[in-house]
């Protein structure tokens, strides 16, 4: 995507305002070279960053007894990447309009592989488990939470933050346009990739908002938010000693935070949320007000306004609501900010006796407020929720245990780890089977000792084994080249290279392209044949391989190596293996073919992943298991080093320190090897 670049920002305290900045493309093309941050104008955003972001966002749908065909298209707007969190205040009873909701959800979720939560704001078990956690003050007295639109976007806060999530963005379930509301998601991402705070927040101006009066007509903003704008910004400029019109979006409905800067904000009750939490961040940040938070002060606030190019059609409720239900809310957290000035209250006051909204001399009604969602035990919300998010979870049976932040589940007591190969070690040498090892798996998964294939194969390929065998354990893939751990599945944080899909990726080799390169520099290669797969079609790796085709497929899927066919005599072999040490690159042998390399390292990932173990879990007893020389560095990594026999019935001959033989050909000897471990 293409954006404007941000003029001139005006800072209050911590909080830097950013100008509304238009977007010029909805999509700017493929990766070429170019720089996030790049100083010239206009940026280009792209769609990776745009990705990492999405992965780490969930957004809240709040909904009350919307059209159901609305709804429908609105989800079918939500990228695919963000966890969509429906909370719902819809009626229920005999007409049940909420369990309507949760079937086209559930049927949208299964068709397109997604998972999301669905939950009613007046679902009795919510209003307990936040009772429990001292948030009190979201409840009316029947103990449920109370009605409203800010009460259903503090669930989906709430219900963010048990679920591990960086950031929270809201859209409204009555948008009419999916094109929008996947834009909306976009403008979210746009605006994290563009602050360098942990505490951000983007809040969206719509470019037209059109209105159907005979014939259709884009008028710019609504008059709501005009007036709303023009007392935020009076507010701004009695802070300083210039006039300002930099607040474009007071009461934008459609916005995002971190959830960093979001459980820290107050709110209001109904519609006046989204005023008062720009409101919340000048109290709470702008240094105005004493007992700021030092590491916010820090680091700053990020407030960013984009414009969006689809225009903004949602159901229309009339000038009653908007006046009574959002203008007079609005201007009431302004009126009652205790950093407002009598100036802007006057003027406030005034304009609403005008409008007729309060009566001369009356009294500016006053909204209910809810404290920062922080203050609740989010700890304690967390694992109390884990017992029942699973009814909340869309499709259902989803395992939402696995999104849940480490932290809240109890610590599994790995104490020991197995790491192993695959190909003639897990899997049989020759007809690949693992069955004669499915019981040592299951025993293990039991005692809760991981087990982390370390293999030649591809990330694809080794999916496939995870799934069959139900291993949700960290995986080494491309012979070292990268370590791929589940998001949640380490307690701390590490550094990482990539995200892929629902996965952190700790990269040690350099990447296919770039292999590829250098093997295009191969001198004089002596009379040998090289074939490799990137060269090959799937139906020729299948038939090499004798693996099936869709194995085949993952097996060409290679990231950080590539797969080479070396046929002549001896000499010509050797000639060949010296014109790739001469290109810089690395080989090792895998049994039949050769992997070319440059970085990877299955010893140091084997070694880097002890750590997190150690590091999560305390100290862990580690044990690995191979058949070939490619295993070298993985065997030297551990406590006790395990060889299984080859096809032929003998050992490899491998030197490695206290290495142990045991008795079996590939998985029968892999499973004498987890006895070892089990009884150990
Ligand atoms: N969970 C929940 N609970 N959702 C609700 C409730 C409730 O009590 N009341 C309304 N909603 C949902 C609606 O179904 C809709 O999806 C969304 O909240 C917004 O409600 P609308 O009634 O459509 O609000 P609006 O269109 O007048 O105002 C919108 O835009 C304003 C300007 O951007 C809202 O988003 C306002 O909050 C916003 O200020
Ligand atoms: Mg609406």
């Amino acid at each position: 995507m293409r954006i404007e670049s941000g003029k001139q920002i005006e800072h209050l305290g911590a909080v830097r305002i950013h100008p509304v900045r238009r977007l010029l493309e909805l999509d700017s093309g493929t990766r070429i070279p170019s720089q996030l941050k790049e100083s010239a104008e206009p940026q280009r955003i792209e769609r990776d960053a745009i990705a990492a972001v999405q992965q780490k966002m969930a957004i809240v749908l709040p909904i009350k007894d919307e059209d159901l065909k609305v709804f429908e298209a609105v989800l079918s707007g939500v990228p695919h990447d963000c966890l969509m969190i429906v909370t719902s205040n819809s009626q229920r009873g005999e007409i049940d309009n909420f369990k309507k909701e949760q079937e086209i959800l559930g049927q949208f979720c299964t068709a397109t592989k997604r998972n999301a939560i669905i939950i009613h704001q007046k679902d009795p078990i919510l209003g307990q488990v936040l009772a429990d956690c001292g948030y009190h003050e979201v409840l009316a007295e029947d103990g449920l939470v109370r009605s409203g639109k800010a009460e259903g976007m503090l669930v989906g806060i709430l219900m963010s933050l048990v679920l591990g999530k960086d950031y929270v963005g809201f859209i409204d379930t009555d948008n009419y346009i999916p094109g929008a509301v996947w834009e909306y998601a976009q403008h979210y991402a746009i605006g994290f990739c563009l602050s360098d705070s942990p505490y951000a927040m983007a809040r969206i101006l719509w470019r037209y908002k059109p209105k159907i009066s005979g014939e259709l007509y884009f008028k710019k903003w609504g008059r709501v938010s005009e007036i709303t704008n023009r007392y935020v910004n009076h507010f701004l400029s009695t802070k300083g000693k210039f006039e300002t019109e930099i607040i474009k979006t007071a009461n934008a409905g459609e916005h995002a935070m971190s959830l960093q800067l979001a459980k820290k904000l107050s709110y209001a009750a109904g519609y006046g949320v989204e005023t008062r939490e720009l409101m919340a961040v000048f109290e709470q940040f702008s240094g105005l007000l004493p007992a700021a938070d030092k590491a916010v002060m820090e680091k700053g606030v990020d407030i960013i306004q984009t414009e969006t190019i689809n225009p903004h059609i949602h159901e229309e409720r009339g000038d009653d609501h908007l006046v009574q239900d959002m203008l007079v809310p609005s201007l009431s957290v302004v009126y009652h900010s205790p950093l407002c000035e009598d100036k802007t209250r006057e003027l406030i006051s005034r304009h609403l006796v005008e409008m007729g909204c309060i009566p001369q001399g009356g009294e500016m009604p006053k909204l209910r407020m809810f404290p920062p969602p922080e203050t609740a035990d989010t700890h304690k919300l967390a694992s109390l929720m884990d017992n029942y998010l699973k009814d909340y979870a869309v499709p259902k049976g989803w395992p939402v245990m696995t999104s849940l932040p480490a932290a809240a589940r109890k610590t599994p007591e790995v104490t020991r780890v197995m790491f192993t190969d695959l190909d003639g070690t897990l899997l049989h040498p020759v007809s690949y089977s693992y069955a004669a090892a499915l019981d040592s798996v299951r025993k293990l998964q039991e005692a809760k000792i991981p087990i982390v294939f370390c293999s030649a194969k591809t990330m694809a390929e080794q999916q496939v084994y995870r799934q069959e065998l139900g291993v949700k354990d960290p995986f080494i893939i491309e012979n070292g080249a990268a370590i791929v751990v589940p998001k949640d599945y380490f307690r701390f944080p590490f550094a990482f290279t990539r995200i892929i899909d629902d996965y952190y990726v700790i990269e040690l080799g350099t990447l296919y392209a770039e292999v590829r390169n250098r093997l295009k520099t191969l001198g004089e290669t002596g009379g040998a044949k090289l074939t490799f797969f990137g060269d090959l079609t799937v139906e020729e790796v299948s038939k090499v391989t004798a693996l099936n085709l869709l194995m085949a497929g993952f097996a060409k899927q290679r990231e950080y190596s590539e797969t080479a066919i070396i046929e002549g005599d001896r000499k010509h072999l050797q000639a060949a293996l010296a014109a790739i040490k001469g290109t810089g690159l690395s080989y090792t042998f895998g049994g039949k073919f050769y992997e070319v390399y440059l970085g990877a390292d299955k010893g140091k990932a084997v070694k880097i992943l002890t750590e997190l173990f150690k590091l999560n879990f305390g100290d862990v007893y580690t044990i690995a298991v191979g058949d070939s020389p490619n295993d070298e560095e993985m065997l030297t990594s551990v406590n006790l080093p395990m060889l299984v026999q080859m096809a032929n019935g003998r050992w490899n001959k491998l030197k490695v320190k206290n290495l142990k033989r045991v008795a079996g050909i590939g998985p029968e000897g892999w499973s004498r090897a987890a006895s070892e471990l089990l009884n150990g």
